[in-house]
């Protein structure tokens, strides 16, 4: 009987510190998550300094409780994973450091993650995923397309030229005085607002699969100075429909525009925004052709269960790191051009 496979994920990229246990690489024992948000919001956004101390207080912690939630002891596991990048180099190197350490300590190997693959690969808790697929990856620091023909090779085929999704949404919320991170407000916010401004929806016509959201950022900021300079109140509900629905239409309008250069099994949305009722919706609607596959809501913010689940396909594939693993804070997927 072949035996039960288990590897401890390490997460730790951004202002999530995060430990999970994995099961032969689809079950998820635990997934620990220590969230220092709370520690952020006072500055309206992730304070680098800040995230690695945090992170340092909380890691050990995190490791004992992964394991114990799991019911399993470090001689049990078959592996250690971790995220080298991209991300806040600071940040990552607590994880790492931690990662490294007791991996050597337990003679364990050591499995290096890009994050971007984690939020990908969180869609595995969903279904087994056909290839090829395609994925956009939405979140605080990224906006991407990725094609990926068989497991574990992905390439990116379009992707912002200036601001991520996520980072678009929190810069708009701050300005409208919403607490950092602002994504999950301003889409409820959204739901009940008309959309009325006409915000820009860049990019549309080019002949390419890549973003821009720094226009849209600006439209948003010059209608609400303008109008704060004549005494004017503008309803947050209405400017929250405005940008989500210029948001939603650049979105659809490349992954459909995707969907037409690669066809696909899968398509994949995933990161911290496809947490979006409203891009939920329009997936649903919009969609049909070929099978999406959204991760459920805990698994779409900064969390190790979805560098365990990308872990188990470059475990599969024998991509075993160095101890002298360094972090990668602008680790990429090649483009495929
Ligand atoms: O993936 P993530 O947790 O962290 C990064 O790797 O960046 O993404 C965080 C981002 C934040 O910008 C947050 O505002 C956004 O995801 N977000 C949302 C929603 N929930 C979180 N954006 C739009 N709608 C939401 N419901
Ligand atoms: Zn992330």
């Amino acid at each position: 009987m072949r035996k039960d496979r288990y590897i401890l994920a390490v997460e730790s990229s951004c202002d999530e510190t995060s430990v999970a246990v994995i099961k032969n690489d689809t079950e998820l024992l635990s997934n620990i998550i220590a969230s220092q948000v709370e520690s952020h919001k006072r500055f309206g956004g992730v304070v680098p300094e800040v995230a690695s101390r945090h992170h340092v207080e909380v890691i050990t912690t995190c490791f004992q409780d992964a394991l114990s939630e799991a019911g399993l002891r470090a001689c049990d596991l078959d592996a250690v994973a971790v995220t080298y990048g991209p991300g806040l180099v600071g940040a990552l190197l607590v994880g790492l450091s931690a990662a490294k350490a007791f991996a050597w300590a337990n003679h364990l190997p050591l499995i290096p993650v890009n994050h971007m693959a984690g939020h990908l690969m969180a869609a595995r808790v969903e279904k087994e995923l056909s290839y090829p697929l395609l994925a956009l990856l939405v979140s605080g620091g990224h906006t991407e397309l990725v094609y990926v023909e068989h497991e574990g090779d992905y390439k990116i085929v379009g992707e912002t030229r200036d601001d991520a999704v996520g980072e678009a949404y929190d810069k708009v919320g701050r300005i409208m005085g919403l607490t950092y991170p602002a994504g999950r407000e301003i889409d409820q916010l959204a739901h009940q607002g008309v959309d009325r401004y006409d915000f820009p929806r860049a990019m549309l016509k080019e002949n390419n699969l890549d973003f821009s959201f720094s226009g849209l950022k600006s439209a948003f900021i010059n209608l609400h100075h303008n109008a704060s300079q004549k005494g004017e109140e503008l309803s947050k509900e209405d400017l929250a429909a405005s940008f989500q629905a210029a948001v939603l239409d650049i979105l659809m309008a490349k992954t459909k525009k995707a969907l037409k250069d690669y066809p696909v099994k899968t398509l994949v949305v995933a990161g911290g925004v496809a947490a979006n009722q409203g891009l939920r919706e329009r997936l649903a609607q919009e969609i049909t052709d070929v099978d999406a596959v959204i991760p459920p809501l805990r698994l779409c913010g900064d969390n190790a269960g979805m560098i365990a689940l990308a872990a188990a396909i470059e475990y599969k594939q024998a991509n075993v790191a160095p101890l002298s693993l360094n972090a990668k804070p602008s680790l990429t997927f090649e483009r495929l051009d």
